[in-house]
């Protein structure tokens, strides 16, 4: 634990242990530079208490550029609930109130939303106890699910990298692989098919790809295979998925997906640079579910302000991508320089 805090630029952590469910909770404060910190509630198994953590602090990280680059006025942090394995519906509210209490003592420094494992129900057992979560159903006053608008931003992105290297928007004809038909991967996938975009899926769950090759008529492969002959590779599952081992077995022009921390070292941007494959961060393409929960919740904007921030992703990733082009870095480093930017500049007034 020690190594991974020592290792980390953050705030602070907070850590507690459940012996109830046997689990330990993770809250990341890594940043509140340009406003009160936000960041989603992850929880899942996993190898150590050591390794939550370290995905709660770097997790954090990526909120604090993803907030910066999207120009909402909040700052950066993650909550990762580590927990032995599936809980009983009993348990599994009675560890989101051990969260909650935690929340509280946070005193909006840090307020929570979804994250993979979490939903919109689970937002709404939170606010029982605390008003420091965002992304509430739409029946008890939130905003509903952020995943919707997190596939449009996306899209956009996806559209703006294919502009960037084929000089024009058009999807006809392009190849996708999708990775991960879930809450964000099945909406990406709906627009893609719409705009003549050839999609091809997959998923652990076979009945997910099932579901989309019915309704869509797209193809699937198995949920192992990045290395398809494509356009667009679209990792829309869990992150870590490029790295110096993958980047030379990669066959696509693009790597642009929802995930969040998709590369396993920030020096893997450089790799997929040098390999000729143009690279979304995802801390700028995913940013439309933060979009759609600040923006609604926190800036009380409307439908068309929050289609307009969603669009801004496909500006933003553009500008980006030209950035990294004039100056010979990777588009990683580019997007980094431009939230390291935004933080030096520090808070700026809002619409
Ligand atoms: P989800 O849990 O609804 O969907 C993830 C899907 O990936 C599931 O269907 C799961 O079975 C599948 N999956 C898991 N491991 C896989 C593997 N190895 N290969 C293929 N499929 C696999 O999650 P959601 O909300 O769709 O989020 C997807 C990703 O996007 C996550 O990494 C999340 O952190 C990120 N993200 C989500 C946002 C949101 O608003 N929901 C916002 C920003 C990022
Ligand atoms: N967990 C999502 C993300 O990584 C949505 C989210 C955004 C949750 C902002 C809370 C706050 O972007």
């Amino acid at each position: 634990m020690h190594e991974v805090l020592s290792d980390w630029d953050g705030e602070n952590a907070l850590m507690s242990y459940d012996a109830r469910t046997g689990s330990h909770l993770f809250i990341a404060l890594h940043s509140r530079r340009l406003g009160p910190a936000a960041g989603g509630t992850r929880l899942r198994s996993y190898p150590s208490p050591a390794d939550a953590l370290r995905d709660a602090t770097l997790l954090a990280r990526a909120m604090t550029y993803k907030m910066a680059v999207a120009g909402l006025p909040m700052g950066g942090g993650k909550s990762v609930l580590d927990v032995p394995g599936k809980l009983s519906p009993e348990d599994r509210r009675h560890l989101l109130g051990r969260h909650a209490d935690n929340l509280e003592t946070l005193n909006g420094s840090y307020s929570t939303g979804p994250d993979v494992g979490t939903t919109s129900d689970d937002m709404d057992i939170l606010h029982e106890h605390t008003e420091h979560a965002f992304g509430r159903s739409l029946a008890r006053g939130g905003s509903g699910s952020s995943a919707p608008d997190t596939a449009v931003g996306v899209f956009n992105g996806i559209t703006a990298a294919v502009a960037h290297l084929n000089s024009t928007p058009d999807l006809h004809g392009i190849r996708v692989l999708v990775q991960g038909c879930g809450a964000v991967g099945e909406p990406l996938v709906g627009m893609l098919v719409e705009s003549g975009a050839t999609v091809t899926v997959s998923d652990v769950v076979p009945e997910r790809v099932d579901t989309l090759m019915t309704k869509y008529g797209v193809s699937s492969v198995d949920p192992s295979i990045i290395d398809l002959d494509c356009d667009v590779y679209a990792p829309c599952a869990l992150g870590q998925v490029i790295s110096a081992q993958t980047v030379p077995t990669l066959r696509c022009r693009i790597v642009a997906g929802a995930a969040n921390n998709v590369l396993v070292d920030a020096a893997d941007g450089e790799l997929l640079q040098e390999a000729g494959i143009l690279y979304a961060p995802d801390f700028v393409i995913n940013a439309g579910g933060a979009v759609h929960l600040i923006g609604y919740e926190r800036l009380s904007w409307t439908d068309a302000q929050v289609a307009a921030g969603l669009r801004g992703i496909g500006t933003t990733l553009a500008e980006v991508f030209r950035d990294a082009d004039a100056h010979g870095v990777s588009t990683e480093r580019a997007a980094e320089l431009l939230a390291e930017a935004r933080l030096a500049a520090g808070p700026q007034p809002t619409e």
